[in-house]
């Protein structure tokens, strides 16, 4: 297949993938900037950064400050398109969103609970805005409801099936039958969802495919039942670039596909992660109760939550697998080695043009 470049309105991509962000420490400046140099979109997901210790009792400032830092790294290492990614659950979302605006990002990304007020946080029209949906049920509300309230559309949609990392847009019982709710079924019905806000608006909305996406091959199927192109992240995590610690890496490397698990994350959302130490000890109830550091979540339940995320991820980062959570795609196994990025885009170059 001849590789399609990605056009989301004037910003045109090359390699039609989009590096998946990877909320606290994982896609930073280093590993967005080398997705954007091959001809991707590189995502810095503003999620989770900046000192914990400073955070409590400066939350909004040292976050804010950080992802000034990394916006900046990235710019000094790259001219192609970056996106930042924002959890619409963070307490400080908007803020965030500001600042990378201000920063002169164009990409905004935003997921984990539908974005259905990102348009009223960004009045820059230049600015791409990127809901992450997970069913055609869910585009049409966010579509509909940007329609009605601020006459606009979205710049293009980000499907997230279930076999994606991190936090996931399904349900606990959804998640048991994956193949029910499989990118090629889901596909289909978003695609469906947006072609009335493309002739309302009179512009094309790119759908992008993401979740267990992991050959050329898998990016070729998608472009062929009619994505745009493709958000991957798992595989990004085994790159030279990628800055998490040697053992979060290694802990990809070591896994079987058996343990790979879903949590239920204290966000209040399924979350799929390496089953490792820390949550072993989490199985076994003998975690000490940790103290909100600071509310980074508005849907963290403090009075039931037994770990603080944020910590458990920078543990990781860190590569503490004794108190460090892991999340991975469902194809998380099958990654073998560390590569560069040019060398990964390089493969799933070659697996396009060889389907
Ligand atoms: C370690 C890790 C952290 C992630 N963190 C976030 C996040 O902060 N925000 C988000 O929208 N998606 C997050 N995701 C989801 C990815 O951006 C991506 O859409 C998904 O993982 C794609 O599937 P794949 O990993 O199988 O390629 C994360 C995924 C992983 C593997």
């Amino acid at each position: 297949m001849k590789i399609p470049p990605l056009d989301i309105g004037d910003i045109h991509v090359p390699f039609p993938l989009i590096q998946g962000g990877m909320g606290v420490r994982v896609s930073l400046a280093r590993l967005a900037s080398a997705v954007a140099n091959e001809g991707g979109i590189g995502t810095i997901a503003a999620v989770g950064l900046g000192d914990i210790e400073a955070s409590k009792t400066d939350f909004e400032n040292v976050s804010r400050n950080a992802l000034i830092h990394e916006i900046r790294r990235a710019k000094s290492m790259t001219d192609g398109p970056l996106a930042i990614n924002i959890l619409g659950v963070l307490s400080n979302a908007r803020d965030l969103i500001q600042t990378s605006v201000r920063e002169g990002i164009k990409i905004i990304v935003s997921g984990a609970s539908l974005p259905l007020k990102l348009p009223e946080m960004v009045d820059d029209a230049t600015v791409k805005l990127l809901p992450i949906i997970s069913s055609g049920r869910a585009a049409d509300l966010v579509l509909r409801t940007w329609d009605k309230r601020y006459a606009r559309t979205a710049d293009a949609v980000i499907l997230e099936g279930p076999l994606a990392g991190g936090h996931l847009g399904f349900s606990f019982e959804q998640l048991r039958e994956p193949e029910k709710y499989s990118l090629s079924v889901l596909l289909p019905e978003v695609l469906a969802a947006v072609e009335p806000f493309e002739e309302k608006h009179g512009r094309k909305i790119p759908v992008i495919a993401g979740g267990g996406i992991f050959t050329g091959a898998d990016i070729a199927r998608m472009l062929q039942a009619g994505a745009a192109g493709v958000q991957m992240a798992t595989r990004f995590v085994c790159t030279d670039e990628c800055e998490v610690a040697p053992e979060f890496k290694q802990a990809y490397l070591d896994s079987k596909e058996d343990d790979i698990v879903i949590i239920d994350s204290p966000v209040g959302l399924p979350g799929r992660a390496i089953r490792n130490q820390f949550l072993r000890n989490l199985e076994n109830d003998t975690l000490a109760r940790l103290k909100c550091p600071y509310r980074c979540l508005t849907t963290c339940n403090i009075a039931v939550a037994r770990y603080c995320i944020a910590q458990a991820l920078v543990s990781a980062y860190q590569g503490d697998m004794d108190r460090g959570l892991v999340f991975c795609g469902q194809n998380a196994y099958r990654v073998n080695k560390v590569v560069s990025v040019k060398e990964l885009i390089a493969e799933l170059r070659a697996g396009i043009e060889a389907y």
